[in-house]
């Protein structure tokens, strides 16, 4: 069975068609998805979505560009979406510096958020661009003190993969691992155990080979998994396994 720790679906692309993505993810051997938010409303709705299918749970939490900024209130507002049924981590939170913006403001959300994942014993999923010194060296304090630590799509390199390992974080890995020109991901699969390995789609974003260009869905997490398994010279129906395993580890589902 197939797992997708990272999805969103509550985007636009869905909006109307949440059975059939369903019913197709369910058709394809998926049995795990994480919906992600990534700000009030969409966290607020993948709550919602949750409760109508088995196989869906959600993360609550306000991204680095995407979420509203980190008030007491909007804190306060996550703080009690996480106690609804099948809430089982913050995020998607993070920093990426890809467009600029305010730093040190980036920082301060991030750093709340951890805290607040802390307190409510929680796992975050974290979204990181073009930030790796700030990123490992936010991880290298926090990382042993939340129950795991999630870098979706994983991007930062071999050398940061080795450290993130040491703080005892986990890999999120996608449509991007089946690109043709992405080569580093064979370095980072030498340093990475397959204990700390996840699947994700980030869907409705980064569509795997051969599908690029399409809206992505959970259906097609099955591409990665497949990927992980050539990479790490394993059989499909194996490596699954292991995914679906660390997937329910790291998000404290039975
Ligand atoms: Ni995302």
């Amino acid at each position: 069975m197939f797992s997708d720790t990272h999805a969103h679906l509550t985007d636009e692309a869905f909006k109307g068609r949440i059975d059939e993505v369903v019913n197709a993810f369910r058709a394809a051997g998926v049995g795990l998805v994480i919906n992600v938010g990534y700000d009030l409303k969409s966290s607020e709705e993948s709550a919602l979505i949750a409760q109508n299918y088995d196989e869906i749970y959600f993360t609550a939490g306000l991204h680095p560009t995407d979420g509203e900024p980190a008030t007491s209130a909007y804190l306060s507002r996550i703080r009690s979406i996480a106690t609804l049924p099948k809430c089982v981590g913050i995020g998607e939170i993070g920093l990426d510096y890809h467009y600029g913006g305010d730093r040190e403001e980036q920082k301060k959300k991030f750093l709340a958020q951890l805290s607040l994942a802390e307190e409510a014993r929680l796992p975050v999923s974290v979204h990181a661009r073009d930030c790796t010194a700030d990123m490992l060296e936010i991880m290298k304090d926090r990382a042993e003190k939340l129950p795991a630590v999630v870098l979706h799509c994983y991007s930062m390199g071999a050398e940061a993969a080795k450290l993130f390992v040491r703080y005892g974080c986990y890999f999120g890995f996608g449509g991007a691992i089946t690109f043709k020109n992405n080569k580093q991901i064979y370095e980072v699969a030498k340093v990475v155990p397959t204990d700390r390995l996840l699947t994700e789609t980030d869907c409705p974003y980064m569509a795997p080979v051969p599908h690029r260009g399409e809206v992505n869905e959970p259906k097609f997490v099955p591409l990665a998994a497949e990927k992980l398994a050539e990479l790490y010279g394993t059989s499909t129906e194996k490596m699954s396994e292991t995914l679906l395993f660390n997937a329910k580890k790291v998000f404290n589902i039975r």
